[in-house]
């Protein structure tokens, strides 16, 4: 889940995205004979050790190559092929590269291609058609890393696990990928039913969502009849999330000495004067989505206390409650625009490429539904399939210090994911 998306970086300043060092600490595989009360899924310890590895391998965003590689590995052991597309690396990163995993279940088609590292070819995969349904989740965090740990040594359903991803989103992935090898060993799934697509750099540009759908649109003639995407929705289906519009406004005034305010023009005074507007005005609202919301994050202008200022400017980020998705954000832009005008012909409003409320498919039978409020990389992947957002874990304690979710939840999160693969297979 992602706070501000990459079309607010450049407007909010991309040094509020510091990419720090970790250390990769490999992840053993522990095959553990079972000792859990009989109400312990066969799949616990298997499950844990997968969220485990994941969250302990390095993966801030920009930086995702260590996770990358430990997840490839983890797949081909379990008779997986994979493809690592590679994604353009940052100034500031750039020593493992950064690349987005996708995998499917190995046929048992010939070998061509598959030199055994991870660089299987999508030759190999278009043996068959595209397979119907994607499985898919990112394997970036935010900083700061935060470690690993697990409150008990024998956990049970209350155990909590902490660290950075555990809740976004490496429960999920870790949930999703423990899923599918359930229904294959019950023999419900199999080679060329599911793609599985981890993607880089969702939580700032979603630049690895973006590389992947225009990779598979250019490569495929069909498309996924559905999506399932992981995030953290407290173990429900979401009906979808609001859109979002990064936006400034500027104000111009003229300079001047502050003892004779009427020779000059304060751009303090019409700025403070058109937020005031902004933060009053109807920005639109629905029954499911709620208001729009905006978050003045960043104000600044002038230059002293004695001096009339010249400029000034707003950094916000808007949560748009508006459909349809395509133009939600533009209504809502309008709207702005017309609030600013209505104050000081002075005030200008720039926003960056945006999008309005995204919708997913929450009427599955069993499932409590929720909306959220943040971004995802839903948006990201082009096409007319059905698209289901669900994961284990609390979204409020996502991105902050006390990230962690109970054993409870990513247990859940793996009944749930089998529900909603064979639903979208069409086999519940
Ligand atoms: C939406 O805004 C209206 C008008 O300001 C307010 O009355 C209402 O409580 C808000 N709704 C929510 C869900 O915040
Ligand atoms: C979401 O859940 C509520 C409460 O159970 C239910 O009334 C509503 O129909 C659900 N929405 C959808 C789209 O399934």
């Amino acid at each position: 889940m992602r706070l501000l998306p990459s079309l607010l970086v450049a407007g909010i300043g991309a040094s509020a995205f510091v990419l720090a060092e970790q250390q990769p600490l490999g992840g053993a595989h522990v095959e553990a004979v079972n000792t859990h009360a009989p109400s312990t899924p066969s799949y616990r310890d298997d499950l844990l050790a997968l969220h485990k590895g994941l969250i302990e391998t390095s993966s801030q965003s920009g930086a995702e190559g260590n996770v990358g590689d430990w997840l490839i590995d983890y797949l081909h052991r379990r008779q997986y092929k994979t493809f690592k597309q590679q994604v353009a690396t940052r100034d500031n990163t750039g020593k493992n590269g950064r690349f987005n995993v996708i995998a499917w279940i190995d046929g048992g088609e010939d070998d061509e291609g598959d030199n055994g590292d991870g660089d299987d070819t999508l030759a190999a995969l278009t043996v068959h058609p595209l397979p119907p349904v994607l499985i898919t989740s990112h394997i970036d965090v935010v900083p700061p890393h935060i470690p690993y740990s697990i409150d008990d040594d024998t956990p049970t359903d209350s155990t909590v696990i902490h660290g950075r991803g555990s809740v976004d989103a490496k429960g999920s992935v870790a949930a999703q990928i423990t899923a599918l090898e359930e229904l294959r060993a019950q023999d419900v799934v199999g080679a060329g039913d599911v793609l599985l697509v981890y993607v880089v750099g969702e939580e700032d540009s979603g630049d690895g969502m973006k590389a992947f759908s225009e990779l598979f649109h250019s490569y495929f003639p069909t498309w996924f009849t559905a999506a399932i995407f992981g995030e953290p929705t407290d173990n429900k289906l979401a009906c979808g999330h609001k859109g979002i519009l990064g936006c400034t406004v500027s104000a111009t005034g003229k300079a001047g000495h502050s003892g004779y305010p009427w020779l000059g023009k304060s751009a303090n005074d019409a700025l403070v004067r058109g937020l005031v507007a902004l933060i009053d005005a109807d920005l639109g609202s629905s029954a499911i989505f709620g208001n729009t919301t905006v978050n003045l994050g960043l104000i600044s202008g002038g230059v002293a206390a004695n001096v009339i200022p010249a400029a000034a400017e707003a950094k916000m980020a808007v949560r748009v409650a508006l459909g349809p998705q395509a133009t939600g954000h533009d209504e809502v832009r309008s709207r702005m625009e017309a609030a600013l005008a209505s104050v000081d012909k002075d005030l200008t409003l720039s926003c960056s490429q945006g999008y309005g409320v995204v919708e997913c498919d929450c009427s599955v039978e069993g499932f409590a539904n929720i909306t959220v409020n943040y971004g995802t990389d839903v948006p990201n992947l082009a096409g007319d399939h059905t698209r289901y957002l669900y994961g284990p874990g609390d979204i409020l304690v996502a991105h902050g210090d006390k990230e962690a979710l109970t054993v409870a939840s990513l247990e859940k999160a793996v009944v749930d994911f089998q529900k909603l693969i064979k639903h979208a297979l069409k086999r519940d």
